[in-house]
């Protein structure tokens, strides 16, 4: 973290109970690169999309291109890195963490090429490695949130993500189950297994985790203080609320459940945005930075998506309606989120690494955060990402094909931006020999 001068404030994201620096950086390069491959993967696609074919095996790897190949290796790093500060235990197992990482990289390479090819002995190997190590994941971080002494509802939010990350995932067991054939009497339920699976995934653990995260790194990026926190514990009872019953409504088919669900989803976004208002208020720094705008934005997008579904549910798009919805809500939502956080994290994570005990280096003057990027770049990319998303949107619910090209490419080209922005912050070449250091 800087003050409005640039210069670094003591504490930040880092702290003496941190895991070695190759431990999280691993994660979030591994994330960072995933991000710029299914960018392009995802504007090649763009005429799948726009011809709404879900369930297409290619479609289905790139959606898991970004969510475990992107979006989670990102935040499992981050989440490693940031447990410390905001829990202030060390990591249960820095060398499960350490080795964790490769048997992770093993899985989500081997089930995003068994599932662009639908290769059922594939699904089942590497879909159970990835489960493992998914496991072995949650097994560290909720040994480490046991020992910390910091309650409320940010603890709430980070131990329920986790554990809705382990439903999500042992759903995702039973899908594989079906799909590789192996167990055929699963394909009677497949339609609500996807459903739960998406909703815990998606709804379950990211939701949580960037809502319980945001409510540290927030006041921590704005230097925020005296802000009422009263409202938070009434966000986290309403989004387990809205988990439980769109997924009760998914099993037995009730479309008032699905209403109600929808209904305290949008409540819970409600409230979490007056929490970040209230935060922005009473911020000391002078200007709301772009990655923070993003943040915020993400959270309105959230609000909006959860209106498709609603709306969804009177206007029947067939399956393709519902994708559109998954699409909105892991791009505009999560990904927006991720990367608002990453433009604060990642130059952090090197400057302190790499600068911060160093001697004048540039120029005869100390070397800077904002030395390592100008948080400003970020605007084209969110820019770039909400417009994409909107017109990609309007232009599947009319079933306009150029426009849901346009919107993709978009969409894509947003996000190369920003991994290309993220890989210079990382300076691959120094990194390299960063990260060979250290094994
Ligand atoms: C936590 C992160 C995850 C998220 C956000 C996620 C999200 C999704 C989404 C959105 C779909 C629907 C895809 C589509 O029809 O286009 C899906 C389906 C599926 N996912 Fe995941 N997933 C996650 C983790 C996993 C894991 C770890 C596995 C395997 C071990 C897995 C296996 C599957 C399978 C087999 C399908 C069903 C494909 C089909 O039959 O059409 N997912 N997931």
């Amino acid at each position: 973290m800087q003050t409005s001068a640039g210069a670094p404030v003591m504490g930040g994201i880092s702290t003496s109970q941190s895991p070695p620096f190759a431990v999280p950086i691993r994660y979030m390069l591994f994330g960072v690169i995933c991000f710029g491959l299914f960018a392009i993967d995802f504007a090649f696609q763009s005429s799948t999309f726009a011809h709404g074919v879900p369930g297409t095996p290619s479609v289905v790897a790139l959606t898991h291109a970004l969510t475990l190949g992107a979006l989670l290796s990102f935040v499992m790093g981050a989440v490693y890195q940031l447990t410390t500060v905001a829990f202030l235990v060390p990591i249960a197992s820095v060398t499960a963490a350490r080795w964790n990482f490769w048997i992770y990289l093993i899985g989500v390479v081997g089930l995003f090429t068994s599932m662009s090819r639908w290769w059922p002995l594939g699904l089942l190997v590497f879909g159970f490695v990835t489960v493992i190590s998914l496991y072995l994941y949650c097994a560290v971080m909720l040994t480490s949130l046991a020992k910390t002494k910091v309650r409320g509802p940010m603890f709430g939010f980070v131990l329920s993500a986790h554990a809705y990350l382990i439903l999500a995932v042992s759903v995702a067991v039973l899908l594989v189950l079906a799909d590789s054939g192996y167990v055929p009497t699963l394909d009677l339920a497949i339609g609500q297994l996807i459903a739960t699976h998406i909703v815990l995934a998606a709804g379950g653990f990211f939701t949580f985790l960037i809502l319980g995260f945001s409510l540290k790194l927030l006041p921590m990026f704005t230097l925020a203080h005296g802000f009422s926190t009263w409202r938070q514990k009434w966000t986290l009872r309403l989004a387990h609320v809205s988990v439980w019953v769109i997924i009760a409504a998914i099993w037995v088919a009730i479309p008032l459940l699905f209403w109600l669900g929808a209904i305290c989803g949008l409540l819970t976004l409600l409230i979490h945005l007056w929490d970040m208002w209230a935060i922005i208020k009473n911020r000391m720094r002078k200007k709301v930075e772009w990655p923070i705008l993003g943040v915020v934005s993400a959270v309105v997008m959230g609000f909006f998506g959860l209106c498709l579904f609603l709306l969804r549910l009177f206007w029947h798009g067939g399956e393709a309606g519902w994708q559109t919805i998954v699409m909105f809500y892991m791009l505009g939502v999560v990904t927006m989120t991720v990367m608002g956080f990453a433009y604060k994290i990642v130059p952090f994570l090197i400057w302190t690494k790499r600068h911060s005990r160093a001697q004048a280096t540039r120029q005869g003057n100390p070397i800077l955060i904002s030395d390592l990027i100008d948080v400003r770049r970020s605007r084209p990319v969110f820019i770039g990402l909400i417009a994409g998303i909107i017109a990609g949107t309007t232009a599947a619910s009319v079933s306009w094909a150029p426009g849901v090209i346009g919107g993709c490419m978009v969409i894509g080209l947003a996000i190369v931006m920003f991994s290309v922005q993220m890989l210079r912050v990382l300076k691959l070449p120094t990194l390299r020999k960063e990260l060979f250091r250290h094994d």
